[in-house]
């Protein structure tokens, strides 16, 4: 079965099509819009192997001239040199590129970040298609036009562009070699999608646990059609992040200070960070009296079983404040933070204390 979601973006509306199987159909989307002759590929040194030249494979079969342009994977290589390389190597292909010829993003988010930015940079903006192959990358980087790549000194997706693809194909397939962990991190981003906005699916992903985990074809791709919808229409609402659109930070603000903090040597991967991050919030609105404590245990225990981090011992409650103040979320000094006022919905609080954070923190280290 395929799901299709429509993105609700005016003239630059497009569908998020969701089946296994479905890069094998790559060829004959790309071969339908309009004026399409050449297409590149990009794809990270894992995924290349994988399914790029599958991808190009179903490109050619359909008379799109198509070329492999591969880079090294990693968050490490999100980054101006690699964007730089990319765009060299588009700009080289024979015969050379012209405003009809259409990026494909084959990868998981750093590749959909890193192609959609070549995408919205060369020559001032080609159109292109993101067959995402990581969870997260598909009910999270794949939704809402966000293009970019890290400042290697500054910070992470501080360069970049709002370029809204013509298309998101998700093979569900190609789930099944995504790294374990990497699945994780997308099961953390579906489990807030259902705190702000829905509790469906909370429901949705309590019952079916054990076969999203062992990653069923069916099931997942429901799993996906559900989020993106969330994840859509909280943009939809406000596709450039003045006001709800930060729901989507619920988990964010204390989960991205506890990725900095372990930033040396021994890396928290976000969604652990983030599921660390939603206890803390949910802890917090327990204490000022905005939802249940079993509404909270609820989340802790679907994170639990998900595999994802609950727990953790020695952060340093000081240091969480410091960052969080100096989160680009941080307004005017001011901590801002989403938190639960019911499971299924958040509001914004600019009144956060030092002294509430230090408590939610400590209380990540309990049994
Ligand atoms: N634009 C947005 O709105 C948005 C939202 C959320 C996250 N992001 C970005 O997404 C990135 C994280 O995405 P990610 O977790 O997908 O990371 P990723 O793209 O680095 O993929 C993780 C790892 O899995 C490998 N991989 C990907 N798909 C595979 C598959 N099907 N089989 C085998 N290996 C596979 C990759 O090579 C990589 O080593 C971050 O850079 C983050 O900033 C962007
Ligand atoms: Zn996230």
């Amino acid at each position: 079965m395929e799901w299709i979601v429509r993105i609700k973006l005016g003239y630059r509306s497009y569908d998020v099509r969701i089946a296994g199987g479905l890069l094998e159909a790559l060829g004959a989307a790309a071969a339908a819009m309009e004026n399409v002759h050449q297409v590149a590929v990009i794809c990270d040194s894992n995924v290349a192997p994988l399914y790029g030249t599958r991808a190009v494979g179903s490109l050619e079969a359909a008379d799109v001239s198509a070329t492999l342009i591969p880079f090294d994977s990693g968050e490490a290589n999100k980054n101006l040199k690699t964007f730089a390389a990319l765009m060299d190597s588009l700009l080289a292909i024979e015969p050379a590129i012209d405003r009809n010829t259409v990026v494909v993003a084959v990868g998981g988010g750093v590749t959909s970040d890193l192609a959609g930015y070549v995408a919205a940079s060369a020559l001032r903006g080609l159109r292109w298609l993101c067959c995402p192959t990581t969870l997260l990358a598909d009910v999270d980087a794949s939704v809402g036009g966000k293009t970019g790549i890290n400042h290697n000194t500054a910070g992470k997706n501080l360069i970049g562009a709002f370029h809204q693809p013509s298309g998101v194909m998700i093979d569900v397939e190609t789930l099944r070699t995504q790294p374990d962990d990497v699945m994780k991190c997308g099961l953390a981003e579906c489990v807030k999608h259902g705190v702000i906005r829905e509790t469906g699916l909370l429901d949705f992903i309590e019952d079916n646990a054990e076969t999203i985990l062992a990653r069923d074809t069916e099931v997942t791709a429901d799993l996906i059609a559900r989020n993106v919808e969330i994840k859509a229409a909280v943009v939809a609402d406000d596709e450039r992040e003045a006001g709800r659109r930060a729901h989507l930070n619920f988990g964010h603000t204390i989960g991205h200070a506890i990725e900095t903090l372990a930033g040396y040597g021994k890396t928290v991967r976000h969604g652990h960070a983030v599921a660390l991050g939603m206890v803390a919030a949910c802890h917090m609105a327990v204490k000022r009296g905005l939802i249940e404590a079993d509404a909270a245990a609820r989340v802790r225990r679907l994170l639990e079983r998900l595999g994802l981090s609950v727990r953790r011992k020695g952060l340093d409650t000081g240091k969480v404040w410091q960052i969080m103040q100096h989160d680009k979320k941080a307004r005017g000094g001011r901590v801002r933070m989403i938190l639960p006022t019911m499971l299924g919905q958040v509001d914004i609080f600019d009144d956060i204390t030092p002294a509430a954070v230090a408590e939610a923190v400590e209380a990540l280290a309990a049994k």
